[in-house]
C-alpha cells in the first residue's frame, strides 16, 4: 500500500536521482542475483502449493496467462507484452513507494507500479514495505482480468478525485478491504483475491480458516469507514459477491454524494459489528487478543 507511516527504507520525498521525473526506473533485470532469482522460487512454490481451492479463479486465470510458473523473478518487458495484450495494463519498476498523486496517475494510466527489489532471505515471511514478490505475484495476476482491470484503472482516478476532496483516508481503506484484503465468493465457496493475502503464505490460510477473524458483506459506506491494521493479520474481512458487482458499487458510483453522508458519521473501530452488517463469521478475535501490544492502526 501507500502512505505507510514507519517505514525505514526505500522512501524517498522526490524522485531519486537514477529515477525518472514520474517516479520509475529501469527494472534492470540483468542485474538480479541468482540468490533472488531463488528467493523468488521459493516464494512462488509455496504460494503456489496452496492456491487451488483458496484463490480467486481470475487469480488463477492469471497466473498461467502471465506465465508466472516460469522459475525467476519476472522480467517486465516480457510481463508486459502478455499484459498489455489481456487487459492494456503493464507493470513499471519504481525505487520504493511513491507519493498518492504519482501512484493514483499511474494506476489511471494502467501502469501497476512495483518495487523491484526483492526481500532478503530472512524476511521470507514478512517484510514491511512491498517487494516485487508481494507487487508483481500478488497484484498482477488480477490485472490480467478485465473486469478487475477497469477496477484499478477506475480507483486510481477516483484517488485523484479524492486527493481534491479531502477524502483519501476513507477511499484507501476501500483499497485495502479490497485489492489488498478481499474475498470474493465463487460458487464453490468462499476465495482469497486480495494482493496481501494471495502473497503471505500465513494469511492465506488464516483469512479463510481460522475462527479469528470477522467475514462481512461487502457495503461501500461500511467500508469507507472502517479503520484497519497494518502490522498484523486483518481482524476483518469484507467478502465481494462477484467482481461484476464489486464494479457495480464503485467504478458505476460517483463516490461524492458517499463521502459526503459519511463524513459526519464516526469511523468505525477494527473488529467491530455494526448494525446492518451482513455477517457471514462472527470471529472470536482470538489471534488477535493473544498477540501482546497494540496493533497499528490507520
Ligand atoms: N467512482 C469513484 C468516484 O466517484 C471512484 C472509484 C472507482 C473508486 C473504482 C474506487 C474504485 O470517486
Ligand atoms: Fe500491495
Amino acid at each position: 500500500m501507500f502512505s505507510e507511516p514507519e517505514l525505514e527504507t526505500h522512501v524517498y520525498d522526490k524522485p531519486p536521482a537514477h529515477a525518472n521525473a514520474d517516479w520509475t526506473i529501469d527494472q534492470d533485470w540483468a542485474s538480479y542475483s541468482a540468490e533472488e532469482h531463488e528467493t523468488w522460487d521459493i516464494l512462488y512454490a509455496r504460494q503456489k502449493e496452496m492456491l487451488p481451492g483458496r484463490a480467486a479463479q481470475a487469480f488463477l486465470d492469471g497466473i498461467d496467462i502471465l506465465n508466472l510458473s516460469k522459475p525467476g523473478i519476472p522480467d517486465f518487458r516480457e510481463l508486459n507484452r502478455v499484459l498489455m495484450d489481456a487487459t492494456g495494463w503493464e507493470v513499471v519498476a519504481v525505487p520504493g513507494l511513491v507519493p498518492d498523486d504519482v501512484f493514483f496517475d499511474h494506476l489511471a494510466n494502467r501502469r501497476f507500479v512495483s518495487g523491484n527489489f526483492i526481500r532478503k532471505r530472512e524476511q521470507l515471511d514478512y517484510l514491511k514495505e512491498p517487494d516485487i514478490f508481494h507487487d508483481v505475484f500478488g497484484h498482477v495476476p488480477m490485472l490480467a482480468d478485465p473486469r478487475f482491470g477497469d477496477y484499478m484503472a477506475a480507483y486510481g482516478r477516483g484517488g485523484l478525485r479524492a486527493l481534491k476532496f479531502g477524502t483519501l483516508k476513507q477511499l484507501a481503506r476501500l483499497y485495502w478491504y479490497t485489492v489488498e484484503f478481499g474475498l470474493i465468493q465463487e460458487p464453490e465457496g468462499l476465495r482469497i483475491y486480495g494482493a496481501g493475502i494471495v502473497s503471505s503464505y500465513g494469511e492465506s490460510v488464516f483469512a479463510l480458516d481460522d475462527a479469528s477473524p470477522n467475514r462481512i458483506e461487502f457495503d461501500l459506506e461500511r467500508v469507507l469507514r472502517t479503520e484497519y491494521r497494518i502490522d498484523d493479520y486483518q481482524q476483518n474481512y469484507f467478502v465481494i459477491p462477484s467482481l461484476d458487482e464489486l464494479l457495480r458499487v464503485t467504478v458505476e458510483t460517483d463516490f461524492k454524494p458517499v463521502y459526503d453522508k459519511i463524513a459526519d458519521m464516526p469511523d468505525i473501530a477494527i473488529a467491530k459489528i455494526i448494525d446492518g452488517d451482513e455477517v457471514l463469521t462472527k470471529g472470536t478475535q482470538e489471534y488477535a487478543q493473544s498477540k501482546s501490544g497494540d496493533a497499528i492502526i490507520v
